[in-house]
């Protein structure tokens, strides 16, 4: 930070000395103007110099300009697991991205890797802000020439929504209404939104459609529930394309290798089970522990629907080429077979390499048996299905990138808000 403080005192000291009605100009007060005439132009210059780094703050940047046969995708979150992947296809497929992302949970890392495979001008800004403020984000919509946005940005563990309720409702509810203000206020008509199938709750009956009622148990199924009402309330006065994404269990990583999932160290007791696996896999923990072996499927473990994120992000863009003005879709994105826990243990020790440990516990309270999608309407619609889900291959894929980077992407920046 520049502390003007001392310049203020020196510049009252060297006031011109009146004697007699009488200017004297002091010779030190001389090189003192000229030196004070270079400060202000070196600051001047490191103004500048600032200013044009920055591309969020820059108006004749080229993403602050419309151009035509160029989709500008804001990617929220985009230096996260799901957004990072999303930016990449978009950026392989000639879309100009800018990513927005306070890196609370996500990787400059991801970001790194994305910048180095596309440097040209005018491809991809990264813009660090927190969705949470108002003001940072009407600048960002002012600023830059949106088409559409990808709102991936939240937080989403549904143990930790338990334990902390209210910031789900902040960082996932409550970021979105600030998301579709600004899109509302600057006139950005795309919107597709990272929904979850936590949505549903425990329905009675599978697989699970749209059309299946509602009835989140947890607050990150209820923030989300309640982001997707903002939304659909807002297209129904308004010509905004909106298209509600509800994924399943994702799992996987870029098959080339580029990107990967690394989530912070301190959330792995309220991580997902591929991030266990592997983790199980390192010796980071002692083994797996599958909780609940009586349940009424085909080998008594819970039965989960796994997606893998290249399908995922090609369902975004599927999204992305059909979403209308005026016009709301909502898809599933699963595969619509679900896979028992033992199954996922048994493709993860093949994946791994890994004899790994496995303790059968009773069941945890809250867990459901059954949850898989109907992705019929997705293929009827969108004409996207799953092309690269396969347990044990996928796990693969995420796992050679898990081997080659024992350090996820780095150590996290640490940023204070
Ligand atoms: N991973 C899954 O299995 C899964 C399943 C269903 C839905 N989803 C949804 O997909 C989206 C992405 O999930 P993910 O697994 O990639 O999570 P992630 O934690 O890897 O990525 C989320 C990103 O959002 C950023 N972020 C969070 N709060 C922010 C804020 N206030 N301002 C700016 N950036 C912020 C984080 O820093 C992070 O980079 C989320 O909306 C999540 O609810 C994920």
């Amino acid at each position: 930070m520049l502390n003007f403080a001392r310049g203020r005192r020196e510049s009252r000291s060297n006031r011109p000395l009146s004697l007699g009605g009488m200017d004297y100009p002091d010779p030190k007060r001389k090189n003192n103007f000229v030196g004070k005439i270079i400060l202000a132009a070196a600051l001047t210059a490191l103004c500048i110099i600032m200013l044009k780094q920055s591309p969020s703050f820059n108006p004749t940047s080229t993403f602050s300009r419309r151009e035509s046969g160029v989709t500008h995708v804001l990617v929220t979150g985009g230096a996260g697991y799901i957004g990072s992947h999303a930016a990449l296809r978009l950026l392989k497929d000639s879309y100009r991205v800018t990513i927005v992302d306070n890196l609370s949970r996500g990787n400059l890392g991801a970001v790194k890797v994305l910048q180095q495979l596309f440097p040209e001008p005018g491809r991809l800004q990264f813009i660090y802000a927190d969705l949470g403020d108002p003001k940072s984000v009407n600048k960002i919509f002012a600023e830059n020439a949106f088409d559409a946005v990808m709102h991936f940005a939240a937080v989403a563990y549904v143990g930790e929504s338990t334990l902390d309720p209210l910031k789900y409702y902040h960082n996932i509810t409550s970021n979105t209404l600030v998301v579709v203000e600004a899109m509302a206020k600057h006139r950005v008509r795309t919107l597709i939104y990272s929904s979850t199938c936590a949505t549903y709750g425990e329905p009675e009956k599978m697989p699970i459609t749209e059309e299946t009622t509602q009835v989140p148990i947890n607050p990150y199924g209820k923030a989300k529930k309640m982001a997707e009402d903002i939304i659909l309330d807002f297209s129904k006065n308004s010509n905004m394309a909106v298209m509600i994404l509800r994924y399943f269990n994702v799992i996987g990583s870029d098959p080339e290798g580029r990107l990967g999932e690394a989530p912070r160290p301190e959330l792995r007791e309220h991580g997902r089970i591929s991030g266990a696996c592997f983790d199980a896999a390192r010796g980071i923990i002692p083994g797996l522990k599958v909780r609940g072996t009586d349940y009424k499927t085909a080998d008594g473990t819970c039965i989960r629907d796994y997606i893998d994120v290249t399908d995922l992000v090609d369902a975004h863009v599927k999204a992305l080429e059909h979403a209308r003005p005026g016009k709301v879709g909502i898809y599933n994105v699963g595969t619509g077979k679900g896979s028992s826990v033992k199954e996922f243990v048994e493709a993860c020790k093949k994946a791994t390499g890994v004899n790994i440990k496995v303790d059968f516990l009773p069941r945890r309270p809250g867990d459901y048996a059954e949850v898989y999608s109907d992705p019929s309407k997705i293929l009827r619609e969108l004409n996207w299905t799953a092309q690269h889900t396969n347990l044990q291959e996928s796990l693969q894929v995420a796992w050679r990138w898990q081997k080659s980077h024992r350090d996820g992407y780095g150590t996290p920046m640490v940023v204070s808000s």
